[in-house]
């Protein structure tokens, strides 16, 4: 049988320090600090489409992470994760620059609006030729909670509950408000849009309520290609209903190997193949043409790591405030494991824990989300990194990887020349994309709309109507 092929992502933040990559910035060589320049993006996706890479994926949130020490003060002083842009801004200059790369963005169910939303996913689904992605995040922070003038966070089920009921309004604009036949733009006739197709969507529920056609006409792919995260019971049920391709922080393919497997048997039970769900675990791999060159790589990243920055960035993802922690002392992490926002994120270290047989110190918690935070690093020539992503391939049936970079752009520069032609003579990374310049969905799952058996299809317009056509 041939390998089975994979994809990668890059995984991008469109903010100053890399996504777990904290004090990288400062390095001569590092591009990070022209994040809020046009040309940092564009230069970004042309290297990703030179790697035949399936997308960018932009991580995204609505404050930065302000709990160790009660502020966001040690992020902003340490330039990690601060100065965001919004990623929606980016992505049109992205896409003129490309043909086939995708772009992934992050957008809230718990504060978007799901009218609003649906606009500007179909506005940006027309602009890049169906080239685009969008991560479903609930938003685990209290503290966007607050920027967004809520007074608390809304808990962790009820999240998922509303953005259930949130996906079916998007839907509803996306796939039943404009019936096919409804776009005719016909000079001839002189009939631009069939308004006998074009349904006003009318949606009353616990959290939403609205009514109204969708304002966008139906762009390339309808529904953008829905890419999740989140691992907890409620998040993996949203998950194997709603998602098509999976962010997964894994630090060992036996990890990934279950989520996978256990994702992959919950889609079956509500009808979906199991392999149309794609599982992308996170690496952030640092390679040298030779294993002393990826050495001193890696030597030079940890001498500008940044731990307190790390350890800030790791308290702003589990809600637990780790300041008051002497650094160097050992701590006790099942103690906390109650207290966690992200429920991931505990189990990963503490699996990592175990196999490192080691004492967890707040010192080298904040190294470790300082250099790969919650994802593998393995430092290597490429044949030794392309052993590893092998392993994952065979061990956890990943379908490809989101590739996180140490220094921009040098860290995906390294994936592009050195990783991706190891794994094309391996027979397992294409040579092209299947249809280049076509969209996202093509390029993952074989086809432009949503797949019959996912949920989101159940809301298309099945037969069109036989309506009079007008005089
Ligand atoms: C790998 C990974 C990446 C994530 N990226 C984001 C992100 O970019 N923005 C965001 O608001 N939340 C992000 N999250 C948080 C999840 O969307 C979710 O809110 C959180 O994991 C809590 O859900 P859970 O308990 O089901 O894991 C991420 C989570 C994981 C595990």
């Amino acid at each position: 049988m041939p390998p089975k092929q994979i994809k990668i992502c890059f995984l991008e933040i469109s903010n100053v320090g890399g996504y777990m990559a904290s004090g990288q910035w400062r390095r001569e060589d590092d591009t990070s600090l022209e994040k809020a320049t046009l040309q940092y993006y564009t230069d970004l996706a042309r290297l990703a489409e030179r790697g035949k890479a399936s997308s960018i994926f932009f991580a995204d949130w609505f404050v930065g992470f302000d709990v160790y020490g009660g502020s966001l003060d040690t992020m902003l002083r340490g330039g990690h994760q601060v100065a965001h842009l919004d990623p929606l801004t980016p992505i049109s200059a992205m896409a003129a620059v490309t043909e086939s790369v995708a772009f992934a963005v992050t957008q809230s169910t718990t504060y978007s609006n799901p009218y609003v939303l649906a606009r500007q996913m179909s506005s940006l689904d027309h602009l890049t030729g169906g080239r685009c992605a969008w991560n479903v995040v609930t938003s685990h922070t209290e503290s966007s909670a607050h920027a967004l003038g809520h007074d608390t966070i809304l808990p962790h089920d009820e999240r998922y509950a509303k953005a259930d009921e949130f996906m079916d309004v998007v839907y509803k604009l996306w796939e039943s408000s404009w019936a096919p036949g409804s776009v005719q733009l016909d000079k001839g006739t002189g009939l631009a849009f069939d308004a006998d197709r074009i349904k006003k969507i009318s949606h009353q529920g616990k959290h939403f309520q609205m009514a109204g056609r969708h304002q966008v006409h139906p762009s390339p792919q309808r529904t953008p290609v829905l890419f999740q995260a989140g691992t907890s019971k409620a998040g993996s049920a949203f998950a194997s209903k709603h998602a098509e391709a999976i962010f997964l922080n894994t630090f060992s393919p036996s990890q990934a190997a279950k989520v996978i497997s256990e994702t992959r048997s919950a889609a079956s039970a509500v009808g979906r193949h199991p392999d149309s769900i794609k599982f992308f675990p996170c690496i952030m791999p640092i390679i040298g043409k030779t294993k002393e060159e990826a050495n001193a790589k890696y030597g030079k990243a940890v001498s500008y790591a940044d731990p307190v920055a790390g350890l800030a960035q790791l308290s702003g993802y589990t809600g637990i405030d780790l300041a008051p922690y002497p650094l160097d002392e050992p701590m006790d992490l099942s103690k906390m494991s109650q207290a966690m926002a992200i429920q991931a994120v505990f189990k990963a270290l503490a699996a990592s824990e175990d196999e490192l047989d080691q004492p967890w110190t707040p010192r080298r918690l904040g190294m470790r989300m300082a250099l790969g935070g919650l994802h593998p690093c393995p430092v290597g020539t490429a044949e030794e990194v392309a052993d590893v992503f092998e392993q994952w391939i065979e061990e956890a049936d990943v379908d490809g990887f989101n590739i996180g970079s140490v220094t921009n752009p040098s860290s995906w520069e390294d994936v592009v020349d050195l990783l991706i032609p190891v794994l094309q003579d391996r027979g397992l990374y294409w040579r092209d994309y299947d249809v280049p310049g076509g969209t996202f969905r093509e390029n993952l799952l074989g086809q432009k709309e949503l797949r019959e058996d996912h949920y989101g299809a159940s809301f298309k317009v099945k037969e069109e109507p036989s309506l009079p056509r007008p005089q």
